[in-house]
């Protein structure tokens, strides 16, 4: 409350050129429809509150509470100085109608952001406008439509994916008006060359891959990946969820592929989760470049603006110019880190995913299915003890929640058996990873009734997941439950 006051009056102030805001219209409210007591609000002390709050606070869990494995969704540590930054009231005081020329620094942040991305991505053009990784996906696929109709290239309806493929990936496809095909991956767990040559065909808009796929594998056939979807005509897009693991050693540019997305939130360290506020720039080659989203930001004699002049583009594609706050933090990580903080970021991100991978695997109690060196993350079975003892994926997760461990994702990516994904991130030290490691063996040792009951120490016990997504309850009776209904007048 202290804070919105200080915050608005200012930006109030700018509105009313100069003046204090002007007070509220007086108006004249029917006698039968006026109170005649104040209204039943609860009453709370500060004191009451705060502890309410925090309490709720130490319920839950994140990066800051401790280690959080979620292979794929990458839930690595936030430097607070970024977070510090992106605060600024030059960056949060900023209105996007306001004239450009007033809000110089902001554009030259973004505009040089865009550079950085494209160097790191070895791409030729940015757009930072998508909310996300899967808004970025959405995008890059009607950019990849806009091209071929440009050519009058109209019979490409097609795009393809691998059967590792994040769920996003046929999602956007299907929603940009693509049908989906699904090729097989190869005992090694990487793109089946022959499969995709079956299959691309002057039918195919484009083929989708994330490289290190999710299993943790680096495509190393890439570069005869892109000849077969180049000689076909079609783009090659990078779903570039995985960038954290290459940062520095390789580029999906020069890869060959053509369009690519990058999740700010996984790979430069802005905060991920509950669908934002995220960000997932796309970058292009120089042929997609003009279908890029409007508006483009522009730099002439050193004058920052928005550009809307491109015939050819997709369009706007999101509110004003994407989230700016993870921009923000994006541009300062990559300041803070520098190109061999970021080279290091990766190599220490892949050293941890294989130092807890090894462990696991020479414990003898889980199995790793497919090629076995990982970049950033590995992918376990635990079909094995499935066997043996009747516990399952879900049971290990469940239980490792007793430990006080959040569990990595499960159950994906679909052709690994009772699959645990684990994504460590370079932000663990080795302890951290020891206690995880030893944590999981465990739980394969511990007695089956343990973890089929699972979780034991949590507020919430083991809940109906099915039900929780087929019947959300969305909504909370405040009044029944907080608030004493006033009494009627006499
Ligand atoms: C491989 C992969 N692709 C795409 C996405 C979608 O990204 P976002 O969550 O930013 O929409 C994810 C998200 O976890 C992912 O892991």
């Amino acid at each position: 409350m202290y804070r919105s006051a200080r915050y608005h009056e200012p930006l109030l102030r700018d509105l009313n050129e100069g003046q204090p805001p002007s007070p509220m219209p007086k108006i004249d409210v029917p006698k039968t429809l006026q109170r005649t007591r104040p209204v039943a609000l609860p009453v709370l002390e500060e004191l009451q509150l705060m502890r309410h709050f925090l309490h709720l606070s130490h319920m839950n869990y994140g990066v800051e509470t401790g280690m959080y494995p979620l292979g794929s969704c990458t839930m690595k540590y936030n430097p607070k100085l970024c977070e510090a930054i992106s605060q600024w009231d030059s960056f949060t005081l900023t209105h996007p109608n306001q004239d450009p020329l007033t809000m110089q620094g902001t554009l030259q942040l973004m505009y040089e952001l865009e550079q950085m991305l494209c160097e790191i991505t070895g791409m030729d053009a940015i757009s930072l406008q998508p909310a996300a990784g899967a808004q970025g996906e959405f995008s890059g696929l009607l950019l990849a439509r806009a091209y071929h109709e440009h050519r009058n290239d109209t019979a490409r309806t097609e795009v393809i994916l691998p059967n590792t493929a994040h769920g996003t990936n046929p999602a956007s496809a299907s929603m940009a008006g693509y049908s989906v095909i699904e090729i097989p991956s190869t005992p090694e767990g990487t793109v089946d060359l022959k499969a995709l040559e079956n299959t691309v065909s002057e039918h195919t808009a484009c083929f989708m891959l994330t490289n290190p796929n999710t299993l943790g594998i680096f495509e190393s056939e890439i570069l005869e990946i892109a000849r077969i979807v180049h000689a076909k005509g079609a783009l090659l897009y990078y779903d570039g969820a995985n960038l954290n693991a290459i940062l520095g050693k390789a580029r999906p540019g020069d890869m060959g592929f053509d369009i690519v997305h990058i999740n700010l939130h996984k790979t430069f360290s802005t905060p991920h989760g509950g669908g934002g506020p995220g960000s997932g720039p796309i970058g292009v080659k120089k042929h997609l470049e003009s279908f890029l989203p409007v508006p483009r930001i522009t730099k002439k004699k050193d004058v920052f603006s928005f550009a809307y002049d491109y015939p050819q583009s997709i369009g706007k594609i999101k509110a004003w110019y994407g989230n700016t706050s993870a921009l923000v933090k994006a541009y300062t990580y990559i300041l803070l880190m520098g190109g061999d903080g970021l080279t290091e970021a990766a190599e220490v991100a892949v050293l941890n995913a294989n130092y807890m991978k090894q462990k696991l695997v020479d414990s003898g109690l889980y199995d790793l299915p497919y090629r076995a060196l990982r970049k950033h993350e590995f992918v376990l079975s635990a079909d094995r003890l499935l066997n043996l003892k009747g516990v399952r994926a879900l049971d290990i997760a469940k239980r490792l929640l007793d430990f006080g461990l959040h569990p990595p994702t499960v159950y994906f990516p679909h052709i690994v058996k009772e699959a645990l994904m684990i994504e460590p991130t370079e932000s663990e030290s080795k302890q951290t990873l020891d206690a995880y490691i030893q944590a999981l063996i465990t739980i394969a040792g511990e007695d089956t009734s343990l973890s089929k009951a699972a979780p034991h120490e949590t507020a919430v016990r083991r809940i109906d997941e099915v039900g929780a997504v087929k019947t959300p309850i969305l909504t909370w009776k405040a009044l029944e439950t907080a608030v004493a209904t006033p009494k009627k007048e006499t």
